[in-house]
């Protein structure tokens, strides 16, 4: 029997209209550019305007993914949504998505706040292969500006909008010509210990509303630089690659020191880290299609390169990917 092989092939990437500079910031709220500059590296944020929401990024990216493809759009037959700030709280944004673009096949939402993506990529994989879904898309959407306190200047000023997405397609690796392509290997984990270091002060089933976002920033930080490196150890292992081997390590836009830490422990070159977080802020589970995106865009990434993902969200919930990107 001939094996399939699930291939990253494609990607398109969406940011709203609004920036905000630290500069614009720091006329409503008591900051600097000095100061989140220096302690995240952000420079701008893109926010929703008042009428867009979620979906709407997300199809925006859907459709410059697909357009980046060899597919139409009735090749797509599931459509997976990471995404923390849903249209509506049911249905799933992934259906509107689907509305909106008019194809069938099955859609839903990943709630895994800023590691939604790697999730996403993880489940896409495994249901592509047990359930023989042709082509997938996996979009990461958030619109965080709506979580923010802008009383919590420690928050606010580190999050913004956007949406990425990509495309995956199921191939038979005939002649095993595709053993070293594609998704090589996923890990995620979660750990409800740490629940309360980063979460909404409300809910759903809690108190009927969507709450802002409480953050414990230096707990994080040494969560985020621990796990998304010992997590990205784990993918290489299970795809057989070392850390020599990767092209360009594109992690979770949190952070820049985050990034250069989590660099230093894996023994990367910085120069091959993307860094796109200076743009747009921390857009949750959007930011590394992004970010994957722009590095397509620039010639950065290219056909047959070995690209590392890495996410740490809320939860806390991480993980990381190995994928040889492309197709031969
Ligand atoms: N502008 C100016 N001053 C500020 C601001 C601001 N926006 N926010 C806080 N400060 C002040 C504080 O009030 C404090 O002042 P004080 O010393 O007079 O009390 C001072 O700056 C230092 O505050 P700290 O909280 O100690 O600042 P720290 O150096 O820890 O940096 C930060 C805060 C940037 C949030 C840091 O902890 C961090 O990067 N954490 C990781 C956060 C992150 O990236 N989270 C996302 C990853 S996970 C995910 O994506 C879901």
């Amino acid at each position: 029997m001939i094996s399939d092989k699930v291939l990253l092939t494609s990607s398109g990437s969406y940011l709203p209209n609004n920036i905000y500079s630290n500069d614009a910031l720091s006329k409503f709220i008591d900051t600097s550019d000095e100061w989140i500059s220096k302690r995240s590296g952000i420079k701008n944020r893109h926010f929703v305007s008042k009428n867009e929401t979620t979906s709407d990024l997300a199809l925006h990216a859907a459709l410059k993914a697909i357009e980046n493809s060899t597919l139409d759009k009735d090749d797509i037959n599931l459509i997976i949504v990471a995404t923390t700030t849903p249209d509506n709280t049911f249905p799933s944004t992934a259906t509107m998505v689907q509305k909106k673009l008019n194809i069938k096949g099955a859609a839903f939402d990943i709630q895994a706040v800023c590691a939604g993506f790697v999730f996403a990529l993880s489940v896409a994989k495994s249901l592509m292969k047990d359930n023989n879904y042709k082509n997938c898309l996996v979009i990461g959407a958030d619109s965080m500006s709506k979580l923010l306190d802008w009383k919590d200047r420690s928050t606010a000023v580190l999050f913004g909008d956007g949406a990425g997405a990509v495309i995956l397609e199921n191939k038979e690796n005939i002649d095993n010509k595709l053993d070293d392509w594609g998704v090589l290997s996923n890990v995620i984990h979660s750990d409800g210990e740490y629940y309360d270091l980063l979460k909404t002060n409300g809910g759903v089933s809690t108190d009927q509303k969507i709450g802002f976002i409480e953050m414990a920033g230096k707990e994080i930080f040494k969560h985020a630089v621990e796990k998304l490196s010992l997590s990205f150890q784990e993918a290489l292992k299970l795809s057989y690659k070392n850390i020599e081997q990767i092209d360009w390590l594109i992690p979770h836009q949190a952070n820049q020191r985050i990034l250069l830490a989590v660099a230093d422990r894996l023994k990367i070159d910085p120069v091959k880290v993307i860094s796109t977080v200076m743009h747009h802020g921390n857009t949750s589970a959007a930011s590394i299609p992004l970010a994957l995106d722009y590095a397509i865009n620039n010639n950065k990434v290219r056909n047959g390169h070995l690209i590392g993902f890495q996410a740490i969200g809320g939860g806390l919930s991480w993980g990381a990917s190995v994928v040889r990107y492309g197709k031969p």
